[in-house]
Order: structure tokens, then sequence, then C-alpha cells
């Protein structure tokens, strides 16, 4: 029988999107999104839903209440439910084996077990969530075990990685270049597959369907978000040598990206990549090939996050010295607060990086970014990763709602996060406004450097020596060594 009712748990920035989308192509299926938090819940249903997304609200005020809802009762959502998406988060283990760089499976753990305790009739469970490999036996072994007395309920576990990127959730979901389903190779595997894919056919060409064996389909989430972020990373590393060359790294990204076996996509340099996914994923990634005994695996990939940290760390660096190697009691304003642009979220923001080597340095900090919650910044940057002296941060921390005021007497502007509004901030208005001389640090590689310049800034980028006087110059200079 065709899947009627969908449930899923965890209503995250990715359960939340993808059963929205799901509800708006399948008006014939019900779709329930659960969470064990009430607060995220009574937020998915107000006005004001608990993640910024573009586009999102509008799909949620067309479905909700008619075939989507959000709840608090898992329960009665499994017991009803067809087909169970479990997308719940999956951090780095903060402690025990693997701190620091293995998934913490126990959010999905504690799903599967509520499913095995609930559930009545059998069910399709797909993992959504990004997991090790193998994590769908783990589930499996959970379901089988705390069923012994149910013999009538079976499960078919599938692998259905999610490939959106925050701040565009709603047109990946609508247009997906793939969607990724691993199944158990067996004909309740198959048909299992089938129903899913039968779903996402609702509008999704079948050729963008890709099916696989479980573990494939695992592998593939972790290496998809390892590649992309290895573009990044080494974009980055070319940036660090055009700045001592000469070179421009814009102009190096486009002659590389050009080649059609390359590509232009994920190849501008900034100040780092940052997101739950990329690091969290990698360290799996790692921590896996270290168990499989393959540490000159795990070592090349470790070294994309190793290059991520390094350019944050030079960024932050250039700063200061910019700054005659000392920031002790300056204003200094943040521009963008999180990972990237479109979304509020501030999971391992680059931005933090930078605060925190500021605030270490006795800066004043004035933050502004147009969706991060005011509350959200200060815990981030009180957050006891972050520091040892949280009252420091508070005394030395000003969040404003405005980038006219946050901006007002400081010495420096540091643009973290690549918003479209900055582009278009009235900077002759701020330059009048700010301490002389005035700097901007360009981390995302935005602005009009020339036309900042001519206002009488001093400016400062990634992978590009900006001379104030000449932009020949450097051509000239020692930089042809
Ligand atoms: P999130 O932290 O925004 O949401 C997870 C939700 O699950 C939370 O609201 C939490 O309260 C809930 N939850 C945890 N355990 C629960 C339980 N036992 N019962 C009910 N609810 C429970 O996480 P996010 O960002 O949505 O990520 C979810 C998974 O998707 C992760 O594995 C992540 O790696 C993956 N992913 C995330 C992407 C992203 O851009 N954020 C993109 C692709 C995959």
């Amino acid at each position: 029988m065709p899947i009627q009712k969908i449930c899923c748990i965890g209503a995250g920035y990715v359960g939340g999107p993808t059963c929205s989308v799901i509800a708006l192509k399948c008006p014939d299926i019900k779709v329930t999104v659960v969470d064990k938090s009430q607060e995220r819940i009574d937020q998915w249903n107000s006005e004001k839903l608990p993640i910024y997304e573009p586009g999102l609200y509008d799909v949620v005020k067309q479905r909700r209440g008619e075939n989507l809802f959000f709840s608090t009762d898992i329960d009665n959502a499994i017991k009803e439910a067809d087909l169970i998406f479990i997308s719940v988060n999956t951090p780095t283990k903060t402690f025990g084996n693997g701190k620091g760089r293995a998934a913490d499976l126990k959010y999905v753990e504690s799903a599967a077990r509520m499913i095995a305790e609930v559930a009545n009739s059998s069910k399709i469970v797909v993992e959504k969530s990004t997991v090790p490999v193998r994590a769908a036996e783990s589930i499996s072994n959970i379901l089988t075990a705390n069923t012994f007395n149910k013999p009538n309920v079976k499960f078919q576990i599938l692998s259905n990685p999610e490939f959106l990127a925050e701040g565009t959730a709603i047109n990946d979901l609508l247009y997906a270049d793939r969607v990724l389903i691993g199944g158990e190779d067996s004909a309740e595997g198959h048909a299992a597959i089938e129903e899913l894919c039968k779903v996402y056919e609702r509008w999704l060409p079948r050729k963008n369907i890709l099916t696989t064996n479980t573990w494939s389909s695992e592998l593939s989430k972790l290496a998809a978000n390892a590649f992309l972020a290895q573009r990044i990373s080494s974009i980055n590393s070319l940036s660090a040598v055009c700045e001592t060359t000469g070179a421009d790294v814009s102009e190096v990204a486009r002659a590389v990206g050009w080649d059609s076996r390359i590509g232009p996509k994920f190849l501008q340099a900034s100040i780092g990549f940052g997101g739950s996914c990329f690091k969290k994923d990698i360290l799996n990634l790692v921590y896996i090939c270290e168990g499989l005994n393959l540490p000159e695996v795990a070592a090349y990939w470790q070294q994309v996050i190793d290059m991520n940290d390094y350019q944050k760390s030079r960024f932050s660096a250039k700063v200061i010295e910019s700054l005659f190697n000392t920031v002790t009691d300056k204003r200094i304003t943040l521009l963008g607060f999180a990972f990237k642009k479109d979304t509020g979220d501030t999971r391992e923001s680059p931005a933090i990086d930078v605060a925190k080597t500021l605030l270490d340095e006795g800066a004043k900090l004035h933050v502004y970014d147009p969706k991060v919650e005011h509350s959200q910044i200060l815990e981030d940057l009180t957050h006891p990763q972050v520091t040892e002296e949280p009252e420091h941060v508070r005394k030395s921390l000003t969040i404003h709602s405005d980038p006219y005021e946050a901006t007002a007497g400081t010495h420096a502007i540091v643009l973290c996060t690549e918003w479209d509004e900055f582009v278009s901030l009235d900077y002759q208005r701020i330059y009048e406004g700010m301490m002389k001389p005035a700097y901007v640090f360009d981390g995302r590689k935005i602005l009009d450097h020339q036309k900042l310049q001519s206002i009488g800034f001093i400016v400062q980028t990634i992978g590009k020596r900006l001379s104030r006087n000449s932009p020949n110059r450097v051509w000239g200079s020692k930089a042809q060594i």
C-alpha cells in the first residue's frame, strides 16, 4: 500500500524544511513532524518559525493544519506512520571514546528505541540524519531486539541522507540535483526503496533519484561534505599564496574553475567554512578511517579541517597586525555573525573564532547581524569552549540591531558573513562616523574595494594585496620574487 502517513522525528534545520516540502508536494500524505522540544514545536506552530530560511514560511503557511502538523506527541505520530524519518541531530561526541571526533548517535538511538517501544505495525524507518557508515545496522539491531515480542511488526531501514544547504533549503529540496536512497539488497529492501522513490517522484524526475546499497548511501553523504569542504580549503590555501605573491585569488579561482573538469562552484576564498555539518562530518570520516586502520586516509581528510583553522586564525592575525599590533580597548565592529548569508544559524561560524581572538586581545566588540538573535550571539561568545571569563565578554560586547549604530565610532569593520545588505550600505556615511584611519577587513570578498579606498578606507581582504596608492605597485616590488 502506498505511503499515507509520514512521521519525522526531529523538527530542526533538516526535518522542518524537508517535511514541509513533502507536505506541499504530496497533499494526500499526512506529514507530522515531532520533536521533544516543546519550545521548538510551538515556534513551528507560530508566525515566527524557529529557523530562518528563504521561502520556508510560505510553504509552511500553505500546508500547516492541512496535511502538515508539528507536534510533541511523538508516540501517536510513530504509531500511525507508515514511514518514519529520523532527522535528529548527530553532533560530535564531547566525551568518552571518540571524543571530539566521532558522531554522537545517542539521539538516533533514542529515536530508534522510541519507535521500537511504540510501533504496533510494520514501518519503513529512514535515516535522514548524517550518520557513520553502518549506523543503519545499529538502528536495525535496536529495532529487532526490542520488538521480539511483536512478531507482526517488521522494519525496513533505509538511508536517505539530506543534501540541502541552509540558506537555500527550499530551492534545494524543490529542485534537488539528486536524492539518494540506500537500502537492503533484498526483495523487502527493494520494495521499501521503491515506496520512498514514489514520494520523491511526485516532484522530481526519476533520473535524479539514485538508489544504492545502505552503506554506499551513508558513506556518500560524508564523502560529499568532505569534497565540498576540501574545495574551500584548497582555494583558501592558495589565498595565502596570493597574498604574498601579488596573485589575486579570485582570478586564480576563475582560471581554475573555467576548466569544465573542475567547475566554478565552491571556489570562493573566504575566512573559512562554518556550519554544523562540514567539520563534524569530516571529523567523523577521519575517526572512521582511523578505526579501519587507515591512518594515511585519516590524515588526508584531517588536513581539510586544519587548513580551515589556519585560515580563520590567519585572518584574525591580519586584523590585529594591521591595527598596529594592538586592539586593546579599540572598538571593532563585526558585520555578520551567521556562518553564511540567508540563515540565522551560527553553529561553527568563523565569526565566533574571529570574535574570540579579538575579545581575548582586549577589543571592545560590536556586532551586527540581520538574522541572528542577540541572545544567540551572547550565548556563543560566553560558551565555556570560547571563554573562561564570560563576565569579561559581557562587558566588552555590544550587539546592535542597526549597522550604522554598530559602526559609529569604530576603528575597524570586520566583515564575516556575505549578507547582500552589506554590499549596499552607505559606506560614505559609515566612514564619516568612524575613527581614523578607518579600516575594512572584507572576509568574504563581497565589497567594492576600489570604491571603499576612494572614500578613504584602508581595505584588506583575502587572497589579494590591495595597494592604496597604485593597484600596479606590487608588480614592481618584492612581490615578484
Ligand atoms: P537540529 O539540531 O536543528 O535539529 C534536530 C532536532 O532533533 C532538535 O530540535 C532536537 O530537539 C530533536 N531531537 C533530538 N532527539 C530527539 C528525540 N529523541 N525525539 C524527538 N526529537 C529529538 O539538527 P539539524 O541541523 O536539522 O540536523 C539533523 C541531521 O541532519 C544531522 O545529522 C545533520 O548532520 C544532518 N544534516 C544537516 C544539514 C544542515 O544543513 N543543518 C544538512 C544535511 C544534513
